[in-house]
């Protein structure tokens, strides 16, 4: 069994799927393993750490590609990388297909068996698969430190010779994986936090966690968690009473930091222009849904916005990747977890269980076909 470790391709992507540590674990179960020069290079793993662990290196993507059984990636293989690939190889990714319904036929048309890590269900047994936590929780961090950095004024309250310096604000919109870790923390370096969601079961931990929750706890509130645990479209009743409690609320925040998803949908609009006016200068917005379209209405990916009245709106793109070691530490070992249930032990080779429920949430495309039920012709 041929396992392969291309370099990303993708000019934002900073993470690798495999490190020397999982590489290890692969040659153990019986695979070689082929990495392309430099592909750990901005996750600080170097080629001799990568030989080390016992992978060979290539120069090239086609030769790293060149009679794999399978790749792992962390982006999806853009059509131009396809040719590379043997036909009926595996390919494992965070795949993003959504909106990109051309790039899945044509990893179809290749001939690939393709894995998208996102859709593991989040059941016990698939935890440790669970790529959405691992990044998003890394995602929420780095929200908080990026924030910092933006902030011209000190987090936690200073009692100095020269003056008392007042704790900041922060507010967290969106308490899933990566809220909570923001605000735990925003808490550790001394803000005063506050946090609001809809699904009501995320005040409890929002309190546990030392932050105050703001809502509007109505009946809709009440009913807006659907049974996956997801959030739901909320009325446009609801967003109106939401707003008119954000506004009240933003405009004394220092730092925001919006994390707010609905799966399959655009990110929810949470913050308007009116309201990122009525915020005083040098205050910071961090828009982690920046790629979905945005909780802010000023935000633009991959750019930070000053406003007029000086408020600065971050959207990074790939917010995991500026954790890149970390992330990719992570990552690897998820996809890991995953491999190890597509291979027969004793046959050292790949042998995915097509009716492992783990399998049927993921795959989607094999034998030249897309076959995941989200993107069959209607
Ligand atoms: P997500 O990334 O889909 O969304 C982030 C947050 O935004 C969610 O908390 C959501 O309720 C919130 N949101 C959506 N619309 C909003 C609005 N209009 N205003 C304010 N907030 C809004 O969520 P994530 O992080 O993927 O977590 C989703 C659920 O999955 C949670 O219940 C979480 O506890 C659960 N989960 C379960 C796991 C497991 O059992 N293995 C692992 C990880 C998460």
């Amino acid at each position: 069994m041929r396992v392969a470790v291309p370099a990303e391709i993708d000019a934002v992507e900073t993470r690798v799927a495999a490190t020397p540590e999982t590489i290890k674990k692969l040659i153990g179960l019986g695979a070689s393993v082929t990495v392309q020069s430099g592909a750990g290079r901005a996750s600080g793993v170097t080629d001799s750490d990568y030989t080390a662990a016992g992978a060979s290196l290539a120069g090239s993507a086609a030769e790293t590609l060149a009679d794999a059984d399978l790749v792992l990636k962390v982006r999806r293989p853009a059509p131009a990388e396809l040719a590379a690939y043997k036909r009926g190889a595996a390919v494992i990714a965070i795949m993003d297909p959504y909106g990109h319904e051309d790039d899945l036929a044509a990893i179809a048309g290749a001939g690939l068996t393709g894995f998208a890590m996102e859709f593991m269900p989040r059941i016990t047994r698939a935890q440790v698969m669970d790529v959405l936590s691992s990044q998003a929780n890394l995602a929420g961090y780095r929200a908080v430190i990026d924030g910092a950095g933006e902030y011209g004024r000190a987090l936690p309250m200073m009692m100095t010779a020269a003056g008392t310096v007042p704790a900041a604000r922060i507010f967290i919109m969106g308490v899933g994986v990566a809220g909570l870790q923001a605000i735990a923390t925003a808490r550790r370096l001394g803000a005063i936090v506050t946090a609001t969601d809809v699904r009501p079961a995320t005040k409890e931990q929002v309190e546990s966690l030392g932050a105050k929750f703001v809502a509007v706890e109505d009946d809709e509130f009440k009913q807006a968690e659907t049974a996956g645990g997801y959030a739901k479209e909320m009325s446009a009743d609801y967003k109106a009473k939401q707003a008119a409690l954000v506004a009240s609320h933003i405009a004394r925040q220092d730092i925001v930091i919006t994390t707010a998803l609905i799966p399959g949908r655009p990110a929810p609009r949470l913050i308007s222009a009116d309201m990122v006016h009525s915020m005083r200068a040098g205050s910071v917005i961090i828009d982690l849904a920046v790629e979905r379209g945005g909780n802010c209405e000023l935000s633009k990916p991959g750019e930070t916005v000053i406003t007029d009245n000086g408020v600065h709106i971050v959207g990074h793109l790939n917010v995991p990747g500026r954790l890149a070691a970390t992330a990719s530490s992570l990552y690897a070992k998820n996809l890991l977890a995953f491999v190890e249930t597509l291979i027969d032990k004793e046959a050292k080779s790949l042998a995915p269980k097509w009716d492992d429920e783990l399998v049927k949430a993921t795959l989607l495309t094999r034998d030249g076909a897309i076959v995941h039920q989200n993107f069959l012709p209607k």
